[in-house]
């Protein structure tokens, strides 16, 4: 009989701890809904001691999520044990997941702990938090680099005080397909109480192996997985949910095993994690990088159009990728929009789909077809605005290569116009100085990526950019048939968070009487970093002041 795997998604906790990963409470209620859609078994939602922002996100999906498990992860501490408890207390299944190092090398550097001392905390802290918590999960960090035998005395005691999750990670992505296997085989096999338990696998990717990893420890006995989204995680990140879930679904040949999780629900999920990050899919990525499906030899296309066998391990539809024949354009109505949009797995209310349309129509003008990667793209950049302060009014750049580019940008604040003249070495440049001068503040530009959202020549350029300030690090997105048009609503919309955020933090700073310097700086000073070339027109709308 075939065995049901749990699927534990981790991507809220370990795939948020990465770099670029970080989301705000909105976001990660955003993602972890679609999780629940996505039907994994458990939403491990965060590690709620590690600031309140994640404790309130972890009690918030507790709140919301029906039908998944809801984990925090806690250090085997009485104070995180607590905090977990209480961030999780009121999901419908909650879970305590606490761990502790079992390595010689973890033991000796990091904690500073016998084994022996790190095998009662061990068992203090399951039997503490099992008097909390209906369901405990241990995990063993770096387990596969520990000594088994004394592994396996601290899973037998774990599960005498309750643990009835247990969790072996490759903590730093060592271990190899078939030593993994061997060693999840020799822990099933030393641990006289295993049969209380069931094994949880939990491999990092430093080496590549971490979905070879986990299914060979799946073929060994473990049944749950712990995964995430698109693989992110620490470092080279973790086993990638897609990947283990849709080897099983496509060699059930080979792994007599079932799941709960809906594969159609994949490529969504993925999007919107994207979508939310800003950070983009490899197109290479498998089962859900753009060209996971796509065939573009000569000899591969004749072969599916002979068998889609022949080239296609899986189906598109398997992971929720939808094939259609309908192509919008400038004649399509919002009928049309909202139920291709629909097709694609986005629910729009009436405000969005309103603002969609309207960006739809913009660029049907300017494109003949608008096809599906248009239309995500369109959503994403729409659904990740934020807010809306500084609004593109109109931009003229001047360029060549004879010539400094100059770059004439005109923003819409509350009604009002502001126009600035920079020059720079290029036109984005260009652009990017004329909005520095506008909004009164420098911002460094971190990371600018600019890409084809399809392959054809109108195809829509997508911009993503990284700006910072002191207060800290801002994301954008921008679409456009106009290259420099969506450099420029890309950074609009990183730099509004920016505004927003500073705006927000003088509101407080002004509530306590505290005002920070920079409120009291004079302008030439907040400008004290750029080189300025041009000039700055207030309310060019009212033929406002110039200098
Ligand atoms: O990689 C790891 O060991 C972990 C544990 C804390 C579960 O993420
Ligand atoms: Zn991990």
């Amino acid at each position: 009989m075939a065995r049901t795997i749990t699927v534990f998604d981790t991507t809220l906790r370990d795939g948020e701890q990465a770099p670029g990963y970080s989301m705000n409470l909105e976001q990660k209620v955003r993602f972890a809904r679609q999780l629940e859609l996505l039907k994994v078994d458990v939403i491990e939602a965060g590690f709620a001691i590690a600031s309140p922002g994640d404790f309130e996100s972890v009690r918030a999906i507790s709140r919301v999520i029906e039908n998944s498990t809801v984990a925090s992860l806690s250090r085997a501490l009485p104070k995180d044990i607590d905090r977990a408890w209480e961030a999780v207390k009121e999901a419908k299944r909650p879970r305590i997941h606490t761990f502790i190092a079992t390595s010689a090398l973890h033991l000796q550097y990091k904690l500073k702990m016998s084994e022996q001392r790190a095998l009662e905390q061990a068992v203090d802290m399951v039997k503490y938090a099992r008097n909390l918590a209906p369901e405990v999960e241990f995990s063993a960090e770096d387990a596969t680099r520990s000594d088994k035998d004394y592994l396996c005395t601290v899973v037998e005691k774990v599960i005498d005080m309750g643990a009835t999750i247990i969790n072996l990670p490759d903590t730093v992505g060592y271990t190899t397909p078939d030593e993994f296997g061997s060693f999840i085989s020799y822990v099933m096999n030393n641990v006289p109480n295993i049969d209380k338990a069931q094994i949880s696998v939990h491999c990092h990717n430093d080496l590549g192996l971490a979905v070879a990893n986990t299914l060979a420890g799946l073929e060994a006995g473990a049944s749950q997985v712990e995964c995430t989204i698109g693989g992110i995680g620490e470092r080279a990140g973790n086993a990638a949910v897609e990947e283990v879930v849709m080897a099983l679904r496509t060699r059930s040949d080979l792994y007599d095993m079932t799941y709960n999780l809906d594969t159609t629900q994949l490529y969504n999920t993925s999007r919107l994690l994207s979508n939310i990050t800003t950070v983009p899919i490899a197109p290479n990525k498998a089962v859900i990088g753009a060209n996971a499906f796509a065939h573009e030899s000569g000899i591969h296309q004749h072969g599916m159009l002979a068998n889609s066998r022949t080239y296609e391990i899986m189906t598109p539809e398997s992971i929720g990728l939808k094939k259609t024949t309908m192509v919008l354009g400038k004649h399509s109505g919002q009928h049309a929009f909202n139920h291709r949009m629909q097709e694609l797995g986005y629910t729009l209310d009436a405000s969005l789909s309103a603002k969609l349309f309207a960006d739809f129509k913009n660029i049907a003008d300017k494109k003949k077809e608008i096809t599906d990667r248009d239309l995500i793209a369109l959503m994403e950049s729409g659904t990740q605005a934020g807010p809306q302060i500084y609004e593109l009014d109109n931009f003229v750049v001047n360029s060549g290569n004879l010539m400094t580019a100059t770059a004439c940008v005109t923003l819409k604040r509350n009604g009002k116009k502001f126009q600035a003249v920079e020059m720079a070495t290029g036109p984005v440049y260009a652009c990017f100085k004329a909005v520095e001068k506008i909004i009164k503040h420098s911002y460094v530009l971190e990371d600018y990526q600019l890409r084809a959202v399809t392959e054809h020549r109108d195809a829509l350029g997508e911009v993503l950019v990284k700006i910072s300030d002191n207060n800290g690090n801002y994301r954008g997105r921008g679409v456009s048939t106009d290259v420099i048009e969506a450099s420029l609503l890309s950074l609009l919309s990183a730099v509004n968070r920016m505004v927003e955020n500073r705006e927000s933090a003088a509101d407080e700073s002004i509530a306590g009487s505290k005002v920070k310097d920079w409120i009291t700086l004079p302008e030439d000073a907040l400008m004290r970093d750029m080189k300025v070339t041009g000039t700055v027109k207030e309310d060019v709308s009212k033929g406002g002041s110039d200098e």
